[in-house]
């Protein structure tokens, strides 16, 4: 499937983005590990929660839903998972795998993961390391899925010092952590999104976080709980650029997730021009979540402040996007981690950028854009869904059609990506 983009047109209404990708596939974890039953609203049905959902069935977990949005997970506690008959496909989905990698490495039995063609080639050794010191076996190819993780070790707390910043490999290593003899305890060396630890809280199990240290003891239990899960900002981002760098626009997005280890986008947006407003705070099940009103606006290149890397880690590829339409200069750099996402974010986004005429330079660890003026054009997206979408929206700028290829995976994160967008104005038709 392709998506056909016409040029121009401006980004007017409302809408609600769908649920959180990183809330929903801890929802069904934690769900399913808790005592008692979860039930959750908002819940993402992507391909990449599906393959969470799917994992647990297979190890025997009752999950009604997802419907509507609406799941109930009749969990079986810390030690009532089963082992599964088949391989556990986790698609191309990271974080299913690496979290799961957490809860497996503690199990009785034994249980294999693969994925996709992008999966099969993205970096394990970063949760194999700290689960293979806390006693863990698992047999990997060169450190790449499939994975076999084995069963019947006992655990024991450690105290890792994260070497990249990388939310996957927390939460793993807290998940295992779980099970573990003793305390368990992550150093991470910038800020990265915390809703593992938000959530073990929710279901009633102690974390402390303290100076970018978050530890836990091992032999708690979890309690099942009722969660309303906000819409994803990084699906929202693509709206808060299209609305931003489209004439005339004025969009309200409603009820999205704002937590300040997620919210950089808007920050950085900001930073170049960006007319944003926050409505309407609240904390809805322990996360931030506003509606966020923009409008279009006159945007000026930034050096993006490296802190705020992590906190916007996955909506880099629409911030090009911005950047391309910006005035003057944009630079990206300490953002080494964009090349070991779905695709390496950083030469993909440079190849479709060229081929819109947009000028930048890449660098090992970040890229300098040139904002200017875009030509249509044919773009490959490298089996990932956040080139295809970013894409998309750069035709409101450009002066001819874009084509984006090979859209399948934009249903992992965003199923009903093309109709959302063309209700609010994007000129969007989905071809064969
Ligand atoms: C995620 C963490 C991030 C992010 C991914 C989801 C999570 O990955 O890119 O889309 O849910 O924990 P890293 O931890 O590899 O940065």
């Amino acid at each position: 499937m392709r998506f056909q983009v016409k040029p121009g047109g401006s980004i007017t209404g409302r809408l609600r983005a769908p649920g959180d990708k990183s809330i929903s596939h801890r929802t069904i974890m934690l769900g399913s590990i808790a005592e008692g039953i979860t039930e959750a609203t908002g819940f993402l049905e992507g391909q990449d929660a599906l393959c969470t959902v799917n994992a647990f069935r297979a190890m025997g977990v009752t999950i009604d839903g997802p419907r509507d949005g609406q799941v109930r997970i009749q969990g079986v506690g810390l030690h009532g998972l089963k082992e599964p008959n088949e391989t556990l496909d986790m698609g191309n989905s990271g974080t299913s795998i690496r979290l799961i990698s957490g809860l497996l490495a503690a199990q009785s039995f034994d249980a294999t993961m693969t994925g996709d063609a992008s999966l099969t080639k993205r970096p394990m050794g970063r949760v194999i390391t700290p689960l293979q010191q806390m006693g863990a076996v698992i047999d990997s190819h060169d450190e790449r899925p499939p994975l076999t993780v084995r069963g019947g070790q006992s655990l024991k707390g450690i105290h890792y010092v994260m070497p990249m910043a990388s939310a996957q490999v927390k939460s793993c290593v807290l998940l295992a952590g779980l099970y573990a003899e003793g305390r368990t305890s992550v150093i991470e060396p910038a800020p990265t999104r915390d809703h593992t630890e938000r959530m073990l809280q929710g279901f009633g199990y102690a974390v402390d976080s303290e100076n970018g240290v978050i530890s836990l003891s091992g032999g708690g239990n979890l309690q099942g709980a009722q969660l309303d899960i906000p819409a994803d900002i990084s699906s929202a981002a693509f709206f808060l650029v299209a609305a931003s760098i489209s004439e005339g626009s004025d969009l309200i997005l409603e009820h999205v997730g704002i937590n300040p280890t997620r919210s950089g986008v808007i920050t950085i947006l900001t930073l170049m021009g960006a007319d944003i407003e926050i409505m309407n705070e609240r904390t809805v099940g322990g996360e931030p979540v506003a509606d966020l009103s923009v409008r279009s606006a006159k945007l000026k290149g930034i050096e993006i402040p490296e802190e705020l890397v992590p906190l916007a880690i996955d909506e880099f590829p629409v911030l090009f996007i911005a950047a391309a339409c910006a005035d003057g200069e944009t630079v990206l750099s300490g953002a080494e981690e964009l090349r070991v996402k779905e695709s390496d974010r950083i030469a993909s986004m440079a190849e479709g950028l060229t081929r819109l005429g947009i000028a930048n330079e890449v660098m090992p660890d970040g890229i300098r854009i040139q904002g200017g003026r875009m030509t249509g054009g044919e773009i490959d997206t490298y089996h990932d869904h956040r080139i295809a979408m970013s894409f998309s929206i750069a035709a409101l700028r450009a002066n001819g059609d874009i084509i984006v290829n090979d859209c399948d995976h934009v249903a992992t994160s965003f199923p009903n990506f093309a109709s959302l967008s063309k209700g609010i104005g994007l000129r969007i038709t989905e071809a064969l």
